[in-house]
Formats: structure tokens, C-alpha cells, sequence
């Protein structure tokens, strides 16, 4: 049997795997946003990127390994293709984090071999010791990952495990990469791997999973039946294709489910002792933060952390909740950090009760940030009776976007009705603060934005999405609106939140843009697509 930690490890993949999402990409203030809230949702290990992907992917995991790496909190992990320069790139950035790893891989399924990396079985079997031992002499933490494990030939996958194992992998990765197993099938795949692997005690198993057939969450509670004891997983589930195994909805099936899965790490079925490290009541505050900054929007009946998980529509249903709330709901609301927690600020409050509840809420800023947080949230006060903490979240998440953009809104006018002309008169500023005005027609008010920011931003796009949401209820809620542009086959999302929806959308239109440029100027590997090994990392 393999390594037992006692307990199941989280390991955090939304910002690598997430952030191969179309669309999803995120600067490096935004990735350290989501990083620290990591941290204190309590993963045990975060993947913060492929740093020999891009100059810039190099920077955010850096900056993550030494600002939330620095202290006893989360292991921080790096991807790495295998080879030479993947590994020393990835040793190098993680390299400031008290806890490292580096986390490597290559394919093993026939289709991948041949039609990918063009390789022979026996190839992968040279390599993998090599690289292996390579990145163990970087750092006391490797993982190694069978790249498409869910497709291969399982007694080559058995070799290949050993071979890593041998070569000093302390944690081996089983993949179902195209998300193609089944449940059964994939717990038997871990089962086997216990039972064939000769040294496979001496690692911990680990699980990652794609969800193309909807079947991620439930492939990996097989596995740990079987013996997985680390489960790959993203807030929200976000990832390549139909995205990955959703982090929240295997955390609370494991903590709903105790009793059930206590058997499987040899505890009492009633044992009280958590299943996971995660503290669930950050849930909802991490899967708004990843779904702001991502611009990747949650559907409102996901599981767990979707707008309606916890509404009780129907007339029975309600009067069930109110008699007793264990008639229709398994899960208190409270669990995952969702309350009505409608909070007493608004237009007299100041900058001191506006700092604690931010605070309270996990936002810890510098004084600039809170100051602009705060300016920012009077000018809303202005306009809203009472600031919820979602509000205030919108606010400061939408902060967080800002550092590297190339274009700042300075003004938005509309002027729309059922006999006139939609038009907006729009004011654009650059990097050096020079200012230019542009007034455009549209379909409708926000068209006719888009067309005014377009005309001033001269960078073809194409808008693929515009989806509105409200914050909070209530006539004077703030708005939630995500944009998609595209531009040569790569999409770019912007968000914003005002309570006012057409400046929520130019917000969200001028923040998407900020990210086209960046983009394009970012020339970017693609760790599973790009298989020649190239010798030099991009350049920003
Ligand atoms: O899906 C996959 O196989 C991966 C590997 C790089 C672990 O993301
Ligand atoms: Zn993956």
C-alpha cells in the first residue's frame, strides 16, 4: 500500500491547470490574490504555475513561493515538463518557499507516444529516471505524473512508477487526463497500482482528473476508496476543456460524507477527525474571489458554491426547511462561509470600520489599496443604502485587476431611450496619463461603449461574451458584468461590478482589454500542447 498520510492532501491546481481555462488568464497580483486566499482556505499543496512557460509565469511563482511560501503554510509546487530546463526553471522560481516541490511529468499512454512526443515506450523509460533524479537533486519534493495515465497500458504504467519511485519521486500523479475513465475503472487503476507497484510504499498517490464526461469528482472518491490519498484539484473546477475535479465539491463530499469514507483510512466510522485540511468556511469567499478574477462565471446550480446550492424554490420544500432544515438540506449553509451576513456600513462609515470588516472578510491591505478601497466604496455608499460584504469584495477584487493595465477608464456617458439613437461618449487614458474622447453609435447603450472604447484602443477584438449578473438583491444591487473578447483564436476575459451596469460593462470591456495587450505581448508555452523541449524560456 502506498504512503497514508491519514488524511487526504488538497493540492490546488487553479493556477496552473485553472489558468489554462480559455480565457482565464490572470496577472500576478491577481495569482497572488489567489494564492494567499489559498493559503488560508488551507490547501496543503498550491501549483502556482509553469514557470519555464513565460518570463512572466516565472515571476508569479516566484512571488507566490516568497510571499506565501515564506512561512509554514502551504507546500508550493511548480510544473515542469522533463527536461533540463524545465526543472532548473521551476527549482529556480520556487526556490524562496520554506516547502517546495517540483512537479514533473511525461506521457505513457501509446496514443500520446506516438502522436505527441513521438517517442518509443523505452524512451519514456530512460527519461523518466533521468529527470526524476535530476529535479531530487533540486529539491527534497518531487512529484512525477504519468500524463494520460486513465488511457495507458497499465503494466507499462506499473514500470514507469517503479522506475520514478526508484529515482526518488516521493509522489506519484496518476492522470486521467482526457477525463475518459470511469469510476470503477479508475479506482481499479489505483487499486492495481498498490497491488503491482513493488515500492510503492514509498510514495504518496495522487489523482488528477479532467471532467469531459462529468465524471472528475466521482473517479477520484474511488480513488481514495482505493487508496489515492492527494487529490489534483480547482476552485470551481475551472480548467482545460470541461475543466478539472471541483476542489469544493470533493472537500464537502469528504466532510458530508465522513462516516462513509472514515473506513477507508482504517478510522471508526463515526471518528470525528476531518478528512481534509481545508477550512470549508472559506469556500464561498474563495470560489467569488477565483470566479472575479478569472472572469470564469459559476453556474448557478454548481454544486456547492452555485447561486441556487442553497435556495429552496419550491412552496413543500420551503415549509420542510422551516420545520427542520435536515428534511431538504445536507449541507448548513453556514459550513462553507454563506450567510446574509448584510453588514451595518454605509455612507457614515469610515476607513477604520471599513478596514476591520475587510479584515474579517480576509483582505489584509496596504495603505494605498485601502485607500483606493475606500474611495471606491464611498463613491458607492453614495448610490447604495447598505454595503454587503459582497459588495465590498466586488470592490476589492476588482482592485486587484488593475496593476498592469495599459488603459484607464476616466469617463463614461450614455445617452439611450425607446426613440433615440444609442450613443456613448467615452475617455480613455494611457500609461502616461495623456487622455483622448470618443463618441460611437451602437445597437444598444452598451454596444455603442464598446464601439467608442474600440475606436480609442485600436486592438482588434472580437466580443465573444457580455453576461450580467447581480451582486446582492434588491433594486439598488450592483451589477456584476464579464466580458469575453477574442483575438486570434485566444479569448480574454474582463469583469466588473458597479451599480450602475453600462459603467460595470465598460469597466469589464477596458479591463478585458488591458489583458489583450498584455497577452499579446506575452509569448507563452503550453505545457501539454508545446512538446519540443525548447532551450530557451519566452520572453515577456
Ligand atoms: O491533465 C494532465 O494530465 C495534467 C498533467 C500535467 C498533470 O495536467
Ligand atoms: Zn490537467
Amino acid at each position: 500500500m502506498s504512503k497514508d498520510p491519514g488524511r487526504v492532501l488538497i493540492f490546488d491546481t487553479t493556477l496552473r491547470d485553472g489558468e489554462q481555462s480559455p480565457g482565464a488568464s490572470l496577472n500576478l497580483e491577481e495569482k497572488l490574490a489567489i494564492a494567499q486566499q489559498l493559503a488560508r482556505l488551507g490547501v496543503d499543496v498550491i501549483e502556482a504555475g509553469f514557470p519555464f512557460a513565460s518570463q512572466g509565469d516565472f515571476a508569479a511563482v516566484k512571488r507566490i513561493a516568497e510571499q506565501v511560501g515564506a512561512t509554514e503554510g502551504p507546500i508550493i509546487c511548480g510544473l515542469a515538463r522533463a527536461s533540463h530546463n524545465d526543472i532548473k526553471a521551476c527549482a529556480e522560481a520556487i526556490a524562496p518557499a520554506q516547502r517546495k516541490r517540483i512537479h514533473t511529468f511525461i506521457a505513457t499512454s501509446d496514443i500520446h507516444l506516438e502522436h505527441k512526443l513521438r517517442k518509443s515506450r523505452d524512451d519514456v523509460l530512460a527519461i523518466v529516471p533521468e529527470m526524476v533524479s535530476y529535479a531530487r537533486s533540486l529539491v527534497e519534493d518531487v512529484e512525477f505524473s504519468c500524463e494520460d495515465a486513465g488511457r495507458s497500458d497499465h503494466e507499462f504504467l506499473y514500470e514507469v512508477i517503479e522506475s520514478a519511485i526508484s529515482a526518488g519521486a516521493t509522489t506519484i500523479n496518476i492522470p486521467d487526463t482526457v477525463g475518459y475513465a470511469t469510476p470503477s475503472e479508475f479506482g481499479s487503476l489505483i487499486k492495481g497500482i498498490n497491488e503491482n507497484v513493488p515500492n510503492i510504499n514509498e510514495a504518496i498517490i495522487s489523482v488528477h482528473g479532467h471532467n469531459d464526461l462529468g465524471l472528475a469528482v466521482a473517479n477520484f472518491l474511488e480513488a481514495v476508496k482505493n487508496g489515492a490519498r492527494q487529490l489534483e484539484c480547482t476552485v470551481n473546477g475551472i480548467g482545460e476543456r470541461a475543466g478539472n475535479a471541483s476542489l469544493e465539491e470533493l472537500v464537502m463530499a469528504l466532510h458530508v460524507r465522513r462516516q462513509y469514507f472514515n473506513p477507508f483510512f482504517s478510522r471508526p466510522s463515526g471518528s470525528p477527525t476531518p478528512l481534509t485540511a481545508v477550512r470549508t468556511e472559506e469556500i464561498t469567499k474563495t470560489s467569488r474571489l477565483v470566479s472575479n478574477l478569472t472572469g470564469m462565471v459559476v453556474q448557478p446550480n454548481k454544486a456547492i458554491v452555485g447561486a441556487n446550492a442553497f435556495a429552496h424554490e419550491s412552496g413543500i420544500h420551503q415549509d420542510g426547511v422551516l420545520k427542520n432544515p435536515l428534511t431538504y438540506e445536507i449541507v448548513d449553509a453556514r459550513t462553507v462561509g454563506l450567510s446574509d451576513n448584510r453588514i451595518s456600513l454605509g455612507k457614515l462609515s469610515g476607513r477604520s470600520a471599513v478596514r476591520a470588516r475587510l479584515e474579517e472578510l480576509g483582505y489584509d491591505l496596504n495603505r494605498e489599496d485601502l485607500n483606493e478601497a475606500f474611495t471606491r466604496f464611498k463613491e458607492l455608499a453614495d448610490r447604495k443604502r447598505d454595503i454587503t460584504d459582497r459588495d465590498l469584495e466586488a470592490i476589492v477584487s476588482e482592485q486587484v485587476q488593475q496593476p498592469e493595465a495599459r488603459f484607464q477608464l476616466r469617463l463614461v456617458q450614455v445617452t439611450c431611450g425607446n426613440s433615440l439613437k444609442p450613443t456613448a461618449t467615452v475617455t480613455l487614458a494611457d500609461q502616461d496619463g495623456h487622455e483622448e474622447t470618443s463618441v460611437a453609435l451602437g445597437t444598444g447603450p452598451v454596444d455603442a461603449v464598446c464601439q467608442a472604447l474600440n475606436s480609442l484602443a485600436e486592438e482588434p477584438n472580437e466580443l465573444v461574451e457580455f453576461a450580467v449578473k447581480s451582486v446582492t438583491e434588491g433594486i439598488d444591487a450592483m451589477g456584476e458584468v464579464t466580458i469575453r473578447l477574442r483575438r486570434e483564436g485566444k479569448l480574454y476575459s474582463g469583469h466588473s461590478a458597479d451599480t450602475d451596469v453600462v459603467v460595470a460593462a465598460a469597466q469589464a470591456f477596458v479591463n478585458a482589454l488591458n489583458r489583450l495587450v498584455a497577452g499579446k505581448a506575452s509569448q507563452q508555452l503550453h505545457p501539454q500542447r508545446d512538446v519540443v523541449l525548447t532551450e530557451n524560456r519566452p520572453t515577456l
